[in-house]
């Protein structure tokens, strides 16, 4: 699928609520389906992503129902799992995959996970060497990537882990797979990744043992969850009234995780107009409405290794934002964009330069100097976040827009076009 955009925008005005956190749906799933007794969710990400989860969960015994804007389901148990009739297709969604790989090493049956283009090309080895020191056994394709065979072992012992990358896709697998362990597992990251799975068990009535630490044998217990918006998927309107002059956005009911909300603060930094109005606590999570206007051209800001697991999907956008400023931005410690949905450091250097943007493309990084945007036809490689944010850069460009590769849009955000017209921006499908 292509889009293309035709510039200028007229101020974007309105309210959104975006949809479902995609990192609490996945969670929400996967827990219920682990759980005695049923979960209620509302508020669940209907993306592609999530259901994929949805789709494996129900392979391994979920049962799950919609009744009006909630999820019901009941789960499986954590020792009812039932061996998939046949392989689990994670489709896009490496979390998804990373998420189920801790829980199915430990079952008393074997499964096949396996991905899409994208996903197959992503490495797994950060999870299946922790998790063969743990007792697990996997195969995976040559050099580390999926499919993942995982011969099941209901004999894990705990680990005590460091892990090299601060990645809550790793974190979460291990304490996943903890459940099923003898004794503890305990994960230390270099920098704290987002904490959603540490807050989120405790709600199913798991008590940690200490901070990112589980203790095998815990049993879930069914619960009710509110899922807030995502602030990934806020992102791109956060940036586009940002760029658009003369815009007023409020973005309601958006989740404000301090370890996810390192877009608010960069944006702050880069002199946006954006203030957090009726914040509150829902599920273990804080929650927010986030109003922001165009408050003229932004300056260039920096941003290093420490700053990166808060904003590290926002990165894409937030480089968008960095392409029509004033200023430089200087980012570093990101060499994990390279191995997201797609190389987002490479993806996004090269669409920029195409539409006439200075960009210094470095292992870990980028600089971007900021000033006029052009026209021009650009590729978002299949990555959703890649595509997004180049159909939100293009509504200030000086000339109409292409971004082709667009079709994983609906992994994260399947209501973005429609969502971004209403709005006042400028965009339409291509094919
Ligand atoms: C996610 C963790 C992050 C993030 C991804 C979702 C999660 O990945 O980029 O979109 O839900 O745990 P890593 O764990 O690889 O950093």
């Amino acid at each position: 699928m292509s889009l293309r955009v035709d510039p200028p925008a007229p101020p974007l005005r309105g309210e959104l609520r975006p949809p479902g956190d995609k990192s609490i749906s996945h969670r929400a799933l996967i827990f219920a389906c682990l759980a005695d007794g049923e979960t209620r969710v509302r508020g669940l990400l209907e993306g592609e992503d999530v259901l994929a989860t949805l789709a494996a969960c129900r392979q391994l015994g979920l049962d799950a129902r919609k009744a009006g804007d909630t999820w019901i389901l009941r789960g499986a148990g954590r020792n009812g799992l039932r061996a998939p009739g046949g392989d689990l297709d994670m489709g896009n969604s490496g979390t998804a995959m990373r998420l189920l790989a801790g829980v199915l090493a430990a079952q008393p049956f074997d499964s096949v996970l396996v991905g899409d283009e994208s996903l197959s090309r992503r490495p797994m080895q950060r999870i299946v060497r922790p998790l063969e020191r743990m007792g697990a056994r996997i195969e995976t394709g040559p050099g580390g990537v999926p499919p993942l065979r995982i011969y099941g072992n209901p004999a894990l012992a705990g680990i005590e882990y460091d892990s090299p990358v601060a990645s809550a896709q790793v974190k979460s697998c291990l304490l996943l797979a903890g459940l099923y362990a003898r004794g503890r597992t305990a994960v230390r990251e270099p920098y704290l990744s987002r904490d959603h799975t540490e807050r989120m068990l405790p709600a199913f009535g798991v008590e940690l043992d200490g901070d990112r630490a589980v203790r095998g044998g815990s049993r879930l217990r069914g619960t009710a969850l509110d899922v807030p918006a995502d602030i990934s998927s806020a992102a791109f309107f956060m940036v586009a009234a940002a760029l658009v002059p003369g815009s007023d956005l409020l973005l309601r009911g958006v989740g404000l995780n301090p370890t996810r909300d390192g877009i608010v603060r960069v944006l702050q930094a880069m002199g946006a107009d954006l203030d957090l109005r009726d914040v509150h606590e829902s599920g273990g999570e804080k929650v927010g409405d986030i109003r922001v206007r165009y408050a003229g051209p932004l300056d260039g800001v920096e941003i290093s290794a420490e700053q990166v697991p808060a904003l590290i999907d926002e990165l894409p956008v937030i480089f968008a934002l960095a392409a029509a400023g004033q200023g430089t931005l200087r980012l570093r410690g990101a060499a994990e964009l390279r191995v997201k949905e797609s190389d987002r450091l490479a993806v996004m250097a090269q669409g920029l330069r195409t539409l006439g943007v200075a960009v210094e493309e470095y292992p870990d990084g980028l600089d971007i100097i900021g000033g006029a945007v052009g026209g021009g036809a650009v590729d978002g490689a299949g990555d959703h976040r890649c595509a997004m944010s180049f159909c939100v850069l293009g509504q200030v460009a000086a000339g109409p827009v292409t971004v082709d590769g667009a079709h994983n849009i609906a992994t994260s955000y399947p209501g973005f076009i429609d969502d971004l017209a209403r709005l006042g921006g400028r965009v339409e499908r291509l094919q």
